[in-house]
């Protein structure tokens, strides 16, 4: 199935992939963060295409129009899936891409080669099968592709033509660029599952090994395609996936990717891999999800276990994966292990791992024990509230009930629904989901009032302070480094309040040179100006502004001299000469992760 010189590792693969395209001339470009920047559109990087948006847009990329890389990805959309033979939530992409300079022609040559030919994977032509788009009222047919997988050996009928939910690109978000693409896939030698298998059967007979897509389309906020200025290619290939398929492994579990954190666990469940359905379904889990939240954890940009955004996905994550330990027989002290071989196995590729081990360890743990508390007090609840269901005939908990003890004791729903289920009641998940929407839009509402909010009121003073927590954030991020974001601000008269993103203590140094660094832009004496211009200009213009919170169309940006520059409300005051002496008086922790400044201007 493979030739002899096929690589056998990750490793391998990825120093292979990256020279093939090398010596075609493409340009080995970084892989980004897992979270984006400055993108409101996806919670995490999906693709490798994902970074590079603009530029498929037609924004010129510095290192020209051949690109090629390895990306670390999130997908969350099926995380109930994860625990079968092939979903994952993190996994690495390595892609090639072409900004307006080759098309399908090329980028097939190039696929098949690296393929088929003896110095690259060396996989046997006969045992590939490719999917191109079947064509709809909106688009035609791609029947080019056909014809170039043909021209290059693929014989007819091995070139399957789907329709858009296999064969087509969607934009990451609602909008963006798109296309018909070109799927490969090899033959496994299993048994076909019936007359009607084909590629894009989840029997495991075909194996997906590359994804080819011709970004033809800009997809509007109305639903429309618009065709592109410059037509791209935009390559997909799972690190993992084509490992396995190399190794001849069914799954990628079976794999460096997946076994030293699955031997860990066995160990430490007592429970082995294979032993039933259920166990194995478990361990995948609790290895996929503790990866994931590693990566998560670990990103330079990245996030704790929260209820918002990111952060909520991290915390699904982990309560799931802790919810799976303790269907195992793991009551605490499941997560920090397997994490540490996690960051052991990719300390070489992503060295921001060990990095950031500190914080990752403790963020796990300190989530863990939250978790595990929040259990014993959630299932305490539930047998209080099930004399009174039992005796009453109830066999649906009603959703407002279901939602009572998320909202207040934070207890997962899918565990009220375990527990219920071992008592002969179900939930009523509905009325949950309702209850759930009408809360978020509430706190939406309340989070929104207290940004306005975030300012007791516009005495004199509380608009010294307001300018200060300006200059305090940038200083924050100049001494701490880029990680530093805001999580709140509340200012009286007296004081401010600023809290902050950042995995530890601030030390005394530290403290200090950030009071310095403001004291010397207050004697600095540096005008504030303020400007109006659309959330776009805002953050080419570099401004900060609170990640993942929405605003207006046009935003204000306040700018202090040459220093700060941030999305702002106001109001300000005129010049920082106004300001006073700047002194932090406390530096403590918030929450998790967060620390929480108190400061106070002081007579000069
Ligand atoms: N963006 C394409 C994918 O992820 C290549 O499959």
């Amino acid at each position: 199935m493979k030739s002899t010189n096929a690589p056998k590792t990750g490793k391998e693969l990825r120093k292979l992939y990256l020279r093939f395209f090398s010596e075609r001339n493409h340009r080995v470009i970084p892989g980004k963060s897992l979270i984006p920047e400055n993108d409101p559109t996806v919670l995490f990087t999906t693709a490798g295409m994902h970074p590079l948006v603009p530029f498929l847009l037609g924004e010129p990329h510095p290192e020209g129009k051949r690109l090629v890389n390895v990306q670390k990805c999130i997908r969350t959309g099926d995380i109930d899936e994860v625990g079968d033979p092939s979903h994952l939530t993190f996994f690495e992409m390595l892609g090639n891409w072409s900004l307006g300079d080759y098309f399908k022609e090329e980028a097939i040559r190039m696929s098949y080669d690296f393929l088929t030919s003896p110095d690259w994977l060396g996989l046997d032509p006969d045992t590939l099968s490719v999917t191109v788009f079947a064509g709809d009222e909106e688009v035609p047919a791609d029947n080019e592709s056909a014809a170039i997988w043909n021209s290059v050996g693929i014989p007819k009928e091995r070139i399957y033509f789907l329709d858009r939910s296999e064969n087509w690109w969607g934009p990451a978000g609602a909008t963006g660029p798109c296309g018909p693409d070109t799927e490969m896939f090899v033959d496994t030698g299993k048994e076909t599952c019936g007359p009607e298998c084909k590629p894009g059967c989840s029997c495991g007979k075909y194996f997906e090994v590359w994804n080819d897509v011709f970004m033809e389309y800009n997809k509007q906020a109305d639903g429309t395609y618009v065709p592109l200025s410059q037509k791209n290619v935009d390559t997909g290939m799972g690190v993992e996936r084509t490992i396995a398929m190399l190794l001849g492994k069914k799954t990628v579990y079976e794999t460096e990717f997946f076994q030293p954190i699955l031997r860990s666990l066995e160990e430490h469940t007592g429970k082995p891999y294979g032993e039933s359905e259920e166990t194995t379904n478990s361990l995948r889990i609790i290895s996929d999800h503790i990866k994931a939240s590693v990566f998560i954890l670990g990103d330079p940009r990245g996030v704790s276990p929260s209820n918002l955004g990111q952060g909520y996905i991290l915390r699904r994550l982990l309560r799931r994966a802790i919810r799976h330990g303790r269907k195992l027989g793991v009551e605490g002290g499941l997560l920090t292990k397997p994490a540490g071989i996690v960051i052991e196995m990719y300390r070489d590729v992503y060295p921001e791992l060990a990095e950031r081990e500190a914080f990752i360890l403790e963020e796990l743990q300190s989530e863990e024990v939250r978790f595990l508390e929040t259990l014993k007090k959630g299932e305490h609840e539930f047998e209080k509230l099930l004399p009174n269901l039992l005796k009453n005939k109830t066999a649906v908990i009603p959703g407002r009930l279901a939602f009572k003890l998320y909202d207040t004791y934070g207890f997962p729903v899918e565990i009220t629904e375990e527990l219920a289920s071992e008592h002969g009641l179900s939930v009523d998940r509905e009325g949950f989901q309702k209850a759930f929407e009408k809360h978020q839009q509430m706190s939406k509402k309340g989070a929104e009032k207290s940004f306005k909010g975030g300012l007791a009121d516009n005495t004199t003073q509380t608009t010294r302070l307001h300018t200060a927590t300006h200059l305090l954030h940038k200083a924050l991020r100049m001494v701490l480094g880029d990680h530093v974001e805001q999580k709140g601000s509340n200012i009286t008269p007296e004081r401010l309040r600023f809290d902050f993103s950042h995995p530890e203590k601030m030390s005394p140094e530290q403290i200090e040179e950030v009071e310095r660094i403001v004291n010397e832009q207050i004697e600095r004496d540096l005008p504030v100006s303020v400007e109006v211009m659309s959330q776009d200009e805002a953050k080419e213009s570099g401004a900060i502004a609170l990640f993942g919170e929405k605003y207006e169309e046009q935003v204000k940006v306040y700018t202090i001299g040459d220093f700060s520059k941030e999305v702002c409300g106001g109001p300000h005051v005129e010049r920082t000469g106004e300001l006073g002496r700047f002194r932090i008086k406390k530096e403590q922790s918030s929450s998790s992760g967060i620390r929480r400044i108190r400061a106070v201007l002081e007579e000069r």
